[in-house]
């Protein structure tokens, strides 16, 4: 049996989680294959469907990944994607979805190594709580 191989989608705020992912590289930090980066301007630009839409889409786990606090181009994009991801996490329990499967991180474009932390402990939290139960059912 092969191992489980999770799909996390990764929304990277451009200034700050896309240059630390792109440091990583540049490192040539491994992180693993499971995480799906998507360059938005913000985090503030990523609002509860987004994220729903991705888990109904089959994604495993879900990062929304922003500038530190305080360090936002947009002034406070990274504390309005904090609150809608709380609100997320409520949602993904009413769907009987576990709220571990999505979490918001903060960090600097400077930081490839910490992209590449989050990426793996996300993985292995992913890989505890197996398949996103929803991409099973659109498999029957
Ligand atoms: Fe990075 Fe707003 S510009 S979170």
């Amino acid at each position: 049996m092969t191992e489980f191989e999770p799909i996390i989608v990764t929304f990277a705020c451009h200034y700050c989680a896309y240059g630390a992912a792109d440091l990583a590289g540049v490192m040539r930090l491994q992180y693993p294959a499971s995480i799906r980066v998507v360059k938005i301007p913000c985090t503030g630009r990523i609002d509860v469907h987004h994220i729903l839409t991705a888990f109904e889409k089959g994604a495993d786990g879900v990062i929304v990944a922003g500038c530190r606090i305080g360090d936002c181009h947009f002034e406070s994009g990274n504390v309005k994607a904090t609150k809608r991801v709380q609100y997320a996490k409520k949602l993904l329990e009413e769907i009987g979805l576990d709220k571990e499967r999505l979490e918001m991180y903060y960090m600097s474009s400077a930081e490839g190594a910490r992209f590449a932390e989050v990426a793996a402990e996300m993985t292995e939290r992913i890989k505890k709580l197996g398949p996103n139960p929803l991409r099973k059912e659109a498999q029957k």
